[in-house]
Parts: C-alpha cells; sequence; structure tokens
C-alpha cells in the first residue's frame, strides 16, 4: 500500500525564545524537521504535509528545496485539528503516518517496524515506558489490546501511574483517518481537538490496534527548549561517532566530537578530541586530526597530519602533507604531495606545489608556488589592492627569504631567492637573487637620548 506522512509541526515552540520556529533549529547543522523528511522520504512515502501554523515564510525557504505539501493550520486547536488540515489531501486506499516535527532522532528503522506492524492491525502506535511519564499521553490497554490514549490532564490518578505513553507517531489507513478524525470533540481537560481520541473511536469499532516501541527512547524524545535541543544534539552526536567507530574511524572521545555533514574515509584514520566535521569531507588512508580541527567540504589524502587548532574549508590535501598547529586552508587552496603548511600560515584560491613548505606565519592568497619551494617566515602575498586581486607565481625550488613581501601581479622564477625582509615589485628570473630592502648601515658610539631628571 502507498505511503503517506503528516508531520505536525504548527507548534509556536515559545519556550525556545527564538525568532526561528522550533522545527528550524538545527540538530547537526541541520533542521531537525529536515532529519525527519530526509528518514521519511528513506521509507519511500509518496507524499508529505508538512502542518505548520507559525513562521512560514522562513519555513518555506528553508525548506523548499522539499517536495513538501504545505498545509496551513492557522488556529492551533490540537494535534486532531492540525492532522485534519491535511485530511482533503489524503487518500482513502493509502497509509497515513503521522510524525512530528520535533523529535528528530526518529530512527528508519523504528518507522519501518511500525509501518509493517500495520500491516497486520488497522492502526499501529509506536509507545514507549518512561520513568516520568509526567504530561504525556497514557496507553490503557486491556491485556495486549490498546484501547485508548487518555491525556495527562483528563487522567485519573490510578491512569497517571501507567508509564507506556503515546510518543505522537501512529498510523492508519486514510479513509479510517478521515472518519475518525471528522469525529473529533473538543469536550476535554485542554478544549483541543485531540488526535489520540481516534485510538478509543478504533477500538470501539472492534478494530486491531497495535503497539510498537523504538530501539531506545531517545528516538521520540521530542523538543521543547533549548535544553533539550542540546541534549538531543549531544545524543545525535555520540550515536555518530559510536558508528563510525564501528566503521573504522578512530575518534579518541566520541563526546567530543562533532559531525554537521558526512565523513568518508580509509583505513587507520585518527580523530582527536573536539574535532568538527562539517559539509562533506573525504579522508584517504592514516590521516591524522589533532584536537580542535575544523573539517568543513575538504578531501585530505593519505597519510597526511593535521595539527592541532587548523581550519581546513572547501581545500584540497594530497598525501604525506603535515598542517597546522594552527594551519589555515581557505576555499581553493591546493596542497599538493608532501606539502607543509606550519602554524599561523593562512591559503585562500593556492596552490603549494609538490613538497613546498610555508612552516611559519604566511598569508598565500591567489598564488601557484611549484616543487619544492621554499617560503619562509611572514611571507606575505599582496595580492590585493584594495579593489583588485592579483596573482603570484612562484618558481619550482625558488626560496623565498623571511618578512618578504611579494605585491601582486608578482612572478618569481625557477630556483630564484629572495633576500630577507625584500619587497618585490618586479620580476624575478629565474636563478636570480633579488634583494630590495634598505642597506644597512651602522653608527659607531652612538648616544641615545636621556630623559631629564
Ligand atoms: C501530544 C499527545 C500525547 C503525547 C505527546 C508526545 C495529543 C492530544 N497528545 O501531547 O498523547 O504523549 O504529544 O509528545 O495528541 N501541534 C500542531 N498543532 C496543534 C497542536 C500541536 O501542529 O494544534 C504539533 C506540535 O507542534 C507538536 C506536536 O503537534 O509538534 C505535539 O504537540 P504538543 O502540544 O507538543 O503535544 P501534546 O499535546 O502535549
Ligand atoms: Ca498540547
Amino acid at each position: 500500500m502507498s505511503l503517506s506522512v503528516v508531520i505536525l509541526a504548527a507548534g509556536k515552540g515559545t519556550r525556545m525564545k527564538s525568532h526561528l520556529p522550533k522545527v528550524l533549529h538545527p540538530i547537526a547543522n541541520k533542521p531537525m524537521v529536515q532529519h525527519i523528511i530526509d528518514t521519511v522520504t528513506s521509507l519511500g512515502a509518496e507524499n508529505i504535509h508538512l502542518i505548520y501554523g507559525h513562521g512560514g515564510d522562513q519555513l518555506k525557504d528553508t525548506l523548499s528545496h522539499n517536495n513538501l505539501s504545505w498545509c496551513l493550520q492557522a488556529e492551533q486547536l490540537g494535534t486532531g485539528h492540525a492532522v485534519q488540515q491535511a485530511a482533503p489531501h489524503i487518500k482513502d486506499d493509502e497509509d497515513v503516518l503521522i510524525l512530528v516535527g520535533d523529535a528528530p532522532l526518529i530512527k528508519p528503522s523504528t518507522l519501518k517496524q511500525l509501518v509493517e506492524v500495520k500491516q497486520t492491525a488497522d492502526l499501529a502506535l509506536l509507545t514507549v515506558n518512561l520513568d516520568d511519564p509526567t504530561g504525556m499521553g497514557r496507553i490503557i490497554r486491556d491485556g495486549d489490546q490498546v484501547k485508548a490514549i487518555v491525556e495527562h490532564k483528563d487522567a485519573t490518578d490510578e491512569q497517571r501511574q501507567i508509564s507506556e505513553i503515546n510518543t505522537g507517531m501512529m498510523i492508519m489507513g486514510g479513509a479510517d483517518l478521515k472518519r475518525w478524525l471528522s469525529a473529533l470533540k473538543s469536550d476535554n481537560a485542554q478544549g483541543e481537538f485531540y488526535l489520540t481520541d481516534v485510538i478509543e473511536m478504533a477500538s470501539n469499532e472492534g478494530r486491531v490496534i497495535k503497539a510498537s516501541q523504538p530501539d531506545s527512547a531517545i528516538e521520540v524524545e521530542g523538543i521543547n527548549n533549548r535544553k533539550q535541543l542540546a541534549m538531543i544534539e549531544r545524543a545525535y552526536q555520540v550515536n555518530k561517532a559510536n558508528e563510525l567507530l564501528l566503521e573504522g574511524l578512530y575518534i579518541l572521545d566520541p563526546n567530543r566530537f562533532d559531525l554537521r555533514g558526512s565523513i568518508e574515509f580509509g583505513q587507520d584514520c585518527v580523530i582527536d578530541v573536539n574535532a568538527i566535521v562539517q559539509g562533506a569531507v573525504k579522508l584517504g588512508n592514516g590521516v591524522k586530526i589533532g584536537p580542535n580541527c575544523q573539517l568543513i567540504d575538504c578531501e585530505i589524502g593519505d597519510d597526511t597530519v593535521v595539527e592541532a587548532n587548523s581550519v581546513i574549508e572547501q581545500a584540497q590535501v594530497e598525501k604525506n602533507c603535515t598542517i597546522g598547529p594552527f594551519g589555515r586552508l581557505r576555499p581553493g587552496a591546493v596542497m599538493k604531495d608532501g606539502a607543509k603548511v606550519g602554524n599561523f600560515v593562512e591559503m585562500k584560491k593556492s596552490t603549494l606545489g609538490k613538497g613546498s613548505k610555508a612552516n611559519h606565519l604566511s598569508y598565500l592568497g591567489d598564488t601557484q608556488v611549484g616543487e619544492g619551494a621554499n617560503i619562509g617566515a611572514g611571507t606575505i602575498t599582496c595580492n590585493y589592492d584594495g579593489v583588485n586581486k592579483f596573482k603570484t607565481v612562484i618558481g619550482d625550488g625558488a626560496f623565498i627569504g623571511s618578512n618578504s613581501s611579494l605585491v601582486a601581479p608578482a612572478h618569481i622564477g625557477i630556483n630564484a631567492t629572495v633576500g630577507a625582509g625584500s619587497t618585490i615589485t618586479k620580476e624575478v628570473e629565474d636563478d636570480q637573487l633579488a634583494i630590495a630592502r634598505g642597506k644597512q648601515k651602522n653608527i659607531s658610539g652612538w648616544q641615545r637620548p636621556q630623559k631629564n631628571k
């Protein structure tokens, strides 16, 4: 049977104390509702109806790349009323999976199981047992058979002792759902149209209702405030780190690792503490990442070592390179085999050729460095005149003395040498030495000015 999904996301999320609609708050740098959309997309859902209320423009901007059916719930009159907004789009002969937009850790396998349980029932719901079920809808059973859900505010003291709760996630046939929705009443403690009332309706019709459970309660944990947001973020990250460890990536401390995208890796890669991996990152074999590094959309080749506190963004690093500590590769940086970038060296739109080194305190912008060149400490390529950017070319085997400024457009030939402290404004040809600095003058017996007593 085909599957449609309804995601409830009309709540305001007041407790987030934010201008951003609650379901757009990120987990792992991705809106929490996008996690859910991705999960149900992987299940092959035909239509995804998103029930929204607040922040419609922001939601539509952020989620526009998804193929969603947008259903406005202008007034939040309860979860049943929310699902009613999708009713006109629901087909009789499809299964409808109802989810909440603020529980992003729900696993595809858990939902798949719920969908499978529905194949042997008229209605299947996801429940979980909580040590503290306060505030939640309680599952009323008669033996194996689920009879009803009673909301906390409507429950008797005895019912409040029940620890099995409604997660808000359930599935049933489209025709049943629409019929039950149209019969909902709001004569309850909150004056709302409760989706949960459909359970009792189904039970009264003698229908088969089954419950299934997730592997872990964290999967169905909703986010209402930033404390819960941070808790879910950490749970997501520890879980990811543990998955990666089992796939063979050695993360020294899974509690201090953040994946905000995807990572591919070869054998024997090691990531020290406090790494942030963002976008699409690819590591070869034997790559070592030191503590406190940020890797964003980059590729790092075999046996390269990234030392502590380095930031690599949209850069390509080949094999056997070393970077940092405190190295910074900005977009368009390329390091060829065996190249070295040391502390406080910044590269942008620049290539450092095979075995070339820039070991200390340098800026290379719009620069092509050949093979086996040495860029001395404090070398700066002056690539920007305030309006335009210019290129610098440094040939194979060139040696740039410390504290040199290369004013672009600049060309330093093969095996050329630049004397320390030079400001280079003219072409240096192959094998030439260029020195462009004030000549040293020594004055003997120099008397320094004295302070008056
Ligand atoms: C609901 C369930 C409760 C369950 C709990 C799990 C009902 C009546 N109660 O409780 O049994 O234990 O979830 O968290 O269904 N929403 C709308 N429109 C509305 C109201 C809610 O879109 O008019 C959305 C919210 O944005 C949220 C979800 O529905 O994503 C659940 O609403 P919330 O108010 O958090 O749940 P409760 O009513 O407290
Ligand atoms: Ca409510």
